[in-house]
């Protein structure tokens, strides 16, 4: 600003400065530079911005230097902005002699203002920028804070002092920008800081560091790919494969698939021997805990097919005293006994998960009570499977009626989904066996397992017979056959002795000890 300026430019004390607004940090470097020029040529005839409450806002490393080099007035540039920031960031833009602002201080001056509680639209408004900007900005705080200590040093120590030099003197801090740098915040921490440091030191250039990034980006996804796809049953073998691919060796295949990249013939390779690896070590797999935790374990598109018997919701609290017999108690526990629409949600759980896990072509079974049958259909239906239809086992001995006023459920159903997409087994058996009903008699004599005081120790235990029916029509041997619900391993059982692969989950630990012994004795 030269001398003839407004009315409002006076000679002040420094003194009258009180305060200081600052938006970006103080350059040690640049301030013992602007004492050298203060020495040699005097106190430079531009003024000073400060409020009228003597806030400055505009000329700090010239304040510095001045007070260091005993000046004791300047001129000042009296008014009141409606914001500090952005005067201030304006007067260090138009400043001949500040500083570059650089994005450094841009970006943490952008965080600051968010950890204080200003949105990111305010804060566009007050830099006149776009929202787009101002969320470009905040995405940086994703790097790592290591790697930006290496961005902002290499701008506030190197660059800051050649620019205020020569202001073509080439260094790595020219190189980083915003834009550069947004190409690494979805990178790993490790990642992240080996690009900012070679940057730096000048061990690559930005082209490299661009395609670096982009290299880096398309191995993370294809690891991420590889993780879903042998889900975390075994670290082992899921860690061994993505060792493998973070070594660099499926970057280019990947990144050839497409706009999102995707897996080419060798990553698939690399995921079909893991999976062998798998099947080799592990053909029973039984799980105690939770099915809505345990079942992340299980990797997409991994089974080939679900047998599964989940709650009913069919509990109630009515105790049948039978003559002759022992009470018949509605309560099977718990674990039926939830609220309707949690159960219902449920439903669109297990179809999501089965959905996510089943291989294309793969069948699956869902035992359901009467009252949801239809329910249940119209959401695997909605999750998108083919639904096949209800397969009925019909009790041959569903027991005796108690009431005499309805009447005796003997039915059990079954509906029967497929997810499209790969070819399907269905080992057609002929007639009657092809038919969608079956009669057996429900699970009695030896098969039955009881506790130590002989009483039925799984009130809904399956037949082995229906559950076997079910095994050859849709599954292979070899195949790897899902039951996320096992109660006391019927499903499992039957996999095991059909030499079908099994995976099984169960919450209750008496039914899980039965059901270990059981499948695995
Ligand atoms: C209908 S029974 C299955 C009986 C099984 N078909 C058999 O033949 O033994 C349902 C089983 O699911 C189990 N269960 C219920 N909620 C569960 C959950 N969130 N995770 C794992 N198991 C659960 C219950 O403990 C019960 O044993």
């Amino acid at each position: 600003m030269p001398l003839d300026a407004p009315v409002s430019v006076s000679l002040k004390p420094l003194s009258f400065i009180t305060a200081f607004h600052e938006v970006r940090p103080l350059n040690p470097a640049y301030v013992t530079r602007l004492r050298q020029k203060v020495r040699a040529i005097g106190v430079k005839p531009y003024p000073l911005s400060v409020t009228p409450a003597g806030v400055l806002f505009g000329g700090r490393h010239r304040y510095e230097a001045f007070s260091a080099e005993g000046v004791t007035e300047c001129l000042m540039h009296i008014s009141e902005p409606a914001s500090l920031d952005r005067e201030a960031i304006e007067l260090n833009r138009a400043s001949e002699d500040a500083l570059p602002m650089s994005f450094v201080d841009y970006a943490e001056m952008v965080w600051r203002k968010l950890a204080d509680g200003t949105t990111q639209q305010a804060i566009a408004d007050e830099l006149g920028w776009s929202k787009q900007k101002a969320n470009d900005y905040a995405n940086l705080k994703r790097i790592v804070q290591a790697a930006w200590e290496v961005v902002s040093a290499t701008f506030r120590t190197l660059a800051d002092v050649a620019s205020a030099d020569a202001a073509d003197t080439k260094s790595a801090a020219a190189d980083f920008t915003e834009g550069l740098l947004r190409c690494i915040v979805a990178l790993t921490p490790a990642q992240q800081l080996e690009l900012v440091q070679d940057l730096a030191a000048g061990r690559i250039n930005k082209n490299k560091f661009r395609s670096q990034a982009d290299a880096y980006r398309a191995r993370n996804a294809a690891i991420a790919w590889v993780r879903a796809q042998l889900g975390d049953i075994d670290p082992e073998i899921a860690d061994e494969a993505t060792v493998e691919v973070a070594r660099g060796l499926y970057d280019v295949e990947w990144k050839a698939g497409g706009e999102d990249g995707g897996a080419g013939p060798k990553l698939k390779r690399l995921i079909e021997a893991a999976q062998d690896k798998f099947a080799k070590k592990h053909s029973l797999i039984l799980i105690h805990g939770d099915f809505y935790q345990e079942v992340d374990k299980v990797g997409d598109a991994s089974v080939d097919a679900i047998i599964t018997d989940p709650p009913y919701h069919i509990s109630s609290n009515r105790i049948y005293r039978l003559a002759n017999q022992a009470d018949w108690n509605k309560n099977f526990g718990e674990w039926d006994s939830e609220p309707e629409a949690a159960f219902l949600a449920n439903i669109q759980t297990w179809a999501a998960t089965f959905f996510r896990i089943m291989k294309p072509g793969a069948t699956g079974f869902m035992f359901v009570g009467e009252a949801y049958l239809n329910i249940a259909q119209a959401l695997f239906d909605a999750a998108g499977f083919d639904i096949k239809g209800t397969f009925f086992w019909c009790r041959a001995n569903p027991g005796t009626s108690v009431t005499k006023a309805d009447f005796m459920p003997a039915m059990d159903h079954a509906i029967q989904f497929v997810k499209p997409g790969g070819k399907r087994t269905f080992n057609y058996p002929g007639e009657p066996e092809s038919y969608n009903w079956m009669k057996s008699p429900i699970c009695g004599g030896r098969e039955r397992l009881a506790n130590a005081k002989g009483e039925t120790l799984h009130p809904t235990q399956k037949p082995e017979a229906v559950i076997r029916h079910l095994m050859d029509l849709i599954t292979l041997p070899g195949d790897l056959v899902f039951d996320g619900f096992m109660g006391v391993g019927s499903t499992g059982k039957v996999a095991r002795d059909t030499g079908r692969k099994f995976i099984g989950i169960e919450k209750d630990p008496g039914y899980f000890a039965a059901a270990k012994s059981r499948v695995e004795g």
